[in-house]
Formats: C-alpha cells, sequence, structure tokens
C-alpha cells in the first residue's frame, strides 16, 4: 500500500536527519547561555535556590501540593530514608473556568483542597507549629530563594488574570492565611526539579530531570558560577556559604520556550495552526511540538489537510475531527500501540467517529503515518533536549575525570504512556552523540517526581529555616 506524495511532501517537518538534530542541540545550548548571561530570555534558565540532589537518606513528613499537570494533587509524603517513601495523594479537578479566571478565586480553591485533603485523608504531621508544605507550581517563575518567585507567564491552557508578575507563595499563603489554614508553604518547586531529586533520591545522583507530559522542560544542577547573571557577588556569597550555600545549584531551563524565535525548529503549517490557535501564540513553540497537550492537535490538523485534499476518508469529516483539540494525545498513542490495521481502523471509529464507508485501508495507513511521524519527531527533540544539556555541562565523557554515565529521570504522560518514546529518544541521541554517547545515558521513569521533590525541598528548606533559626538563637546568647 502507497502513500500519497503529500505525505513525502511534509516528512522533512517530522522526520528529522543528522544535521538537522544537531542544529537544533546547537541552538539549544545558544539559549542555554543566553538565559544564564541575562534575565528576560526566551529560555529563562530560572536558578531553583536548590543547592544539591539528596542521597536517599532523608527523612521527614511534609504536605505537598502540585499544580501544572492534569490535575491539582494535595500529597503527604513520608521520607523513610532508605531511598524509600510513602505517599498518600488525592486529585482535585482545576476546571477551565479556574483557568482562566481570577487568580484570586484559582488560590482559595487551591487552599480549599488542602483543607479538604487534611480533613479527609487526615495527617500523621505533627500538630506543633504550621504545617510544611512544598509547592509543586509548574509554570515559569522567576524564582528569587527556596520559597518566593514571580511567574513570568502561564503555559498549557492557564491563563488566571492578575498573577503574572506576583510571587505565587504569596498568592498561596494568602489564601492559607484567609482561611485560618494552619499550613505553611517553606518551599517553591519546579516539577522538573522535583523529578531531579526524587529520581536522585530513589536512584541515586541524577543530573537530568526531565517532564514529557501536558507540557515539557528540564532540569539540570551544574556549578553556581555558570549562572552569571546572579552576579559576582552573589555567585561568591553562595560559594563561600550564604544563605542557599553551595558550589551547585538547580537550574530550571524552561526549555519549552526554546527557540520561540523560530530560526531552527523545523515549524510545519500544521505547528503554525496550532499554536495560532492557542492562548499563547509565540510562545512555548518547543513545547507545541514536543508535549502530550498539542500531539493529538497536530495529528488533528495533519489529517484535517489530507481530508480537504480529498486524500482521506472521501473528503469527508467527522464532529470530533472539526472540534478544536477534539481529541488528545492518547489517540496517538492508541494507534502507534496499535497491532495491526483492523484495530487501527476500530480506533478510527470509535475515537474520531468517522463513517466506517470512507474508511479504507489507504486511510488506515495515512493516520499510522501522521501518528508516527507526530510521535517520532517529538522523541527526537526530546533526545536533542537531553543532549543539548549533556554536553552544555560537559558531561559527555570528555572530561579526564572517571566517567560515571548521565542519569536523567523522566516523568510525564508522553514519557511513560507514547509507545516507542524511549526507542527514538535514544534512536536520535545516537545520531547526535555518537554509539559511545549515547551508551553512557541512563534514562529511566521518576514517577511522583512532583510530589517526593516538593518534600525534599521543603526539607531543604526547613533545615535552612532551623539553621537560621540556631544561628540566630546563638547570637542572642552572646
Ligand atoms: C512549564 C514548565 C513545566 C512544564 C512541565 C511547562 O509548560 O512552563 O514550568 O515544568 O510545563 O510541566
Amino acid at each position: 500500500m502507497s502513500l500519497p506524495d503529500l505525505c513525502k511532501h511534509y516528512e522533512p517537518y517530522f522526520i528529522l536527519h543528522e544535521d538537522k538534530l544537531k542544529a537544533i542541540v546547537r541552538r539549544f545550548r545558544d539559549e542555554f547561555e543566553e538565559g544564564l548571561a541575562e534575565y528576560g530570555q526566551d529560555m529563562a534558565m530560572v536558578p531553583s535556590f536548590v543547592t544539591g540532589v539528596p542521597d536517599g537518606t532523608e527523612e521527614g513528613t511534609f504536605l505537598a501540593l502540585d499544580l501544572g499537570g492534569t490535575n491539582l494533587r494535595v500529597c503527604e509524603v513520608r521520607l523513610l530514608g532508605q531511598h524509600r517513601f510513602e505517599i498518600k495523594q488525592q486529585k482535585y479537578k482545576v476546571s477551565d473556568e479556574l483557568k482562566k479566571g481570577q487568580a484570586v478565586i484559582l488560590f482559595d480553591y487551591i487552599a480549599d483542597s488542602v483543607d479538604n485533603f487534611l480533613t479527609e485523608i487526615g495527617s500523621e504531621i505533627g500538630t506543633e507549629g504550621p504545617l510544611h508544605l512544598g509547592f509543586t507550581f509548574s509554570f515559569p517563575v522567576e524564582q528569587t530563594a527556596i520559597n518566593a518567585g514571580k511567574l513570568l507567564t502561564w503555559t498549557k491552557g492557564f491563563a488566571a488574570q492578575n498573577a503574572i508578575g506576583h510571587d505565587v507563595v504569596k498568592l498561596l499563603q494568602d489564601a492559607f492565611d484567609r482561611k485560618h489554614i494552619h499550613v505553611q508553604c517553606s518551599a517553591l518547586v519546579n516539577d522538573t526539579v522535583g523529578t531531579l531529586l526524587s529520581r536522585s533520591y530513589q536512584n541515586g545522583p541524577a543530573l537530568i530531570g526531565a517532564i514529557f507530559g501536558t507540557g515539557t522542560n528540564g532540569a539540570f544542577i551544574d556549578e553556581v558560577k555558570t549562572v552569571k547573571k546572579l552576579g559576582q557577588e552573589k555567585i561568591q556569597e553562595a560559594e563561600r556559604g550564604g544563605e542557599h550555600a553551595g558550589k551547585y545549584m538547580v537550574l530550571n531551563t524552561e526549555w519549552g520556550a526554546m527557540d520561540n524565535k523560530r530560526t531552527t525548529l523545523p515549524i510545519s503549517i500544521f505547528d503554525n495552526k496550532v499554536d495560532r490557535e492557542s492562548i499563547n501564540p509565540r510562545k512555548q513553540m518547543f513545547e507545541k511540538m514536543v508535549s502530550g497537550m498539542y500531539l493529538g492537535e497536530v495529528s488533528r490538523n495533519i489529517l484535517l489537510h489530507f481530508i480537504d485534499s480529498g486524500l482521506l476518508f472521501d473528503g469527508f469529516s467527522s464532529p470530533v475531527l472539526n472540534t478544536h483539540y477534539g481529541y488528545d494525545t492518547a489517540f496517538v498513542s492508541k494507534v502507534e500501540g496499535a497491532k495491526d490495521n483492523a484495530e487501527i481502523k476500530r480506533i478510527i471509529l470509535q475515537d474520531l467517529g468517522v463513517e466506517a464507508d470512507h474508511v479504507t485501508e489507504t486511510c488506515i495507513e495515512i493516520v499510522r503515518w501522521a501518528c508516527r511521524v507526530v510521535a517520532t519527531r517529538a522523541s527526537s527533540l526530546a533526545a536533542c533536549a537531553v543532549a543539548a544539556v549533556v554536553l552544555h555541562t560537559g558531561n559527555d565523557g570528555s572530561r579526564a575525570e572517571p566517567d560515571r554515565g548521565v542519569d536523567v529521570g523522566m516523568d510525564g504522560s508522553v514519557a511513560e504512556f507514547l509507545p516507542n518514546f524511549e526507542t527514538r529518544v535514544r534512536d536520535a541521541l545516537r545520531l547526535i552523540l555518537g554509539e559511545s554517547g549515547e551508551k553512557r545515558i541512563s534514562l529511566g521513569l521518576a514517577k511522583d517526581g512532583s510530589g517526593i521533590g516538593a518534600a525534599l525541598t521543603a526539607l531543604q528548606a526547613k533545615k535552612a529555616m532551623d539553621r537560621r533559626g540556631n544561628e540566630k538563637s546563638s547570637v542572642t546568647h552572646v
């Protein structure tokens, strides 16, 4: 069965060869440098004020809150040491009205959800003093301390008003205080930072935490001195032993915004349509080609184009196909995972609601092709991001020191459920870094990074707070 020539016409936008992959990696590395040198760049390169990764011995019980994936999650995390943990959690739906209404209403809802969790699930955390909460807030934030940061922009379909430019920890704390809920938000953490910490806690020190889910982003650990925009004074203070002392810092890249300027990414007419019709046009360009919120939509645009060209379903569409975000990335995953054409036909009938008479073998091949190219490009681009961090941090095995390889913790629906994701990431890594470079990289799922990572960050923040308390009291005694 041969595919129509139109498929060949669009393939260069989706099947990325070595030169293109390497050009994208170069662009990544340039944008890493730009974001580290100056504030206000597309790639925000946010210092997280987390100064190391855990070693698995950490203990304590903390509340964690996770906003930015499909649901709002409230968790109680018990870090048991020995790389082990227990987690109790409850999910809360965040409606479109909440996502797009006034921020204060969204934060009231979040505070109410925490209250509901504490009442329904209870808490084993002692009642002495306020409960410490780690807040995983997975949007671009310019962080100024481990417990403070201003929202730069919303992503992933959120657009709540009067939040951009505001400190999100304050917005949350104010909501707790208004409602007399005895909880203190002591740490603010991005889900990628959480994933890096969680992977390290469970599996030994990792270099990268990456999310390939509703959105995409990555964090890595590097020397503080690379964050030039902090200024010499702050870098030296951090290295000497300032408030958040240490030679290292976890950096949240916000790589979803890579190439917003559109110099290098292979942007097709289908991607332009997704971008133009999104609530954040010209933003998060990389994310719109990689993450779960958009892959279904890119494939829908392809299918519509083939229908309108008279090559698919006899030129007939369906209400699902005609609806903006009519289906999601799960459709792509199902088609990719189907064992034969008969199964793909069933999926087309059920999920797209196309009439059976219009579904020929060629139509099935076109749908299979569309899902394959969208998924393959997402995986290749994911590999570019990982390879760029490995090269940027000098972890490509070229250093004189003993080569320990590189570990990457991943989380998110695309990493977990898109068939062949890891195999395709590896195929692209091999093209970019060569066989030996690819082999040095271990990739592993670090599920629940947002919960465990938030708890680990809350622990780091609490330790720093206790240290400061002790310093203050020793000063008083002197
Ligand atoms: C956000 C990131 C987040 C990523 C994954 C992106 O849209 O900007 O902060 O880490 O989604 O959740």
